[in-house]
C-alpha cells in the first residue's frame, strides 16, 4: 500500500502551535506523510517557537509558506487530501471566495477546484466570528463546494472569546474526517 499524503495547511489560529504533537505524529503513525503549509502569520509563530524546524525534521519536508519562484520546483510530493486546522475565520472567509494572495490560500483554493481531490477544513473560530454577517455565506459556500467542514456544536462548541481558556481543540474528529476522505486501503 502507498503512503497516502495529507497537505496539512495551517493559519494563525488557537491550537496552531499543537500541530506536530497532536496531528502531525499521529497521522504518520496512521500512515500518511505530512507536508506542511503555512499562512504567513502561523509561519511567523511557529518559526519564532521553533516549531516550524521541527516540523521539517519530523516530516521530512520543508514547511512551505512563501510562494516558489517560476524557475523553482514545488518541494512537496502530490497531495492526496487537503487539511486547513486549524483554519482562522479569515482563511475560511478567504477561501470561500476565492482569494488567493498567499503560499496556503493558493494551494487550498486550488484543490478545492480540482475533482476528487478532497479537502477538509476545521474552523477554529469564536462566536463572534460567527456572527460576522457574512459567516453563515462563507460556510455555505464552502459546503457547496464539496469541501468536508469539521464543524458545529458536536465537535467544537462556539464560545465568546477570551471565554474559553485551554479548551481541548477536537483534533481526532479532524483525523476521522482525513481518514474518511481517503480511507488506508484505497
Ligand atoms: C494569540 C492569537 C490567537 C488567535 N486565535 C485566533 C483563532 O483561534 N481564530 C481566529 O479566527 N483568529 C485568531 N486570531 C486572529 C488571526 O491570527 C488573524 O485574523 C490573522 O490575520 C489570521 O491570518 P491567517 O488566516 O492568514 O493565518 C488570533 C490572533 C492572535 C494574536
Amino acid at each position: 500500500m502507498s503512503s497516502r499524503v495529507l497537505g496539512l495547511v495551517g493559519s494563525g489560529s488557537g491550537g496552531v502551535e499543537e500541530l506536530l504533537p497532536r496531528l502531525i505524529r499521529p497521522a504518520q503513525e496512521q500512515g500518511w506523510t505530512v507536508a506542511v503549509t503555512l499562512t504567513p502569520t502561523a509561519g511567523r509563530w511557529l518559526s519564532k517557537s521553533g516549531a516550524l524546524t521541527e516540523i521539517e525534521g519530523v516530516t521530512g519536508y520543508p514547511v512551505r509558506v512563501e510562494p516558489r519562484s517560476p524557475d523553482e520546483k514545488s518541494p512537496h510530493p502530490q497531495v492526496d487530501c487537503y487539511l486547513v486546522a486549524p483554519a482562522s475565520a479569515n482563511m475560511v472567509a478567504k477561501l470561500a471566495l476565492g482569494i488567493a494572495d498567499n503560499q496556503a490560500l493558493t494551494q487550498v483554493n486550488e484543490a478545492i477546484g480540482t475533482r476528487d481531490l478532497p479537502v477538509v477544513v476545521f474552523p477554529r473560530v469564536n462566536a463572534a466570528h460567527a456572527r460576522h454577517p457574512s459567516w453563515e455565506s462563507h460556510i455555505e459556500a464552502l459546503r457547496r463546494a464539496g469541501v468536508r467542514l469539521v464543524y458545529g456544536d458536536d465537535v467544537w462548541p462556539l464560545h465568546e472569546p477570551r471565554s474559553a481558556p485551554g479548551r481541548e481543540l477536537p483534533w481526532s474528529a479532524v483525523l476521522d474526517a482525513v481518514n474518511a476522505a481517503v480511507p488506508a486501503s484505497r
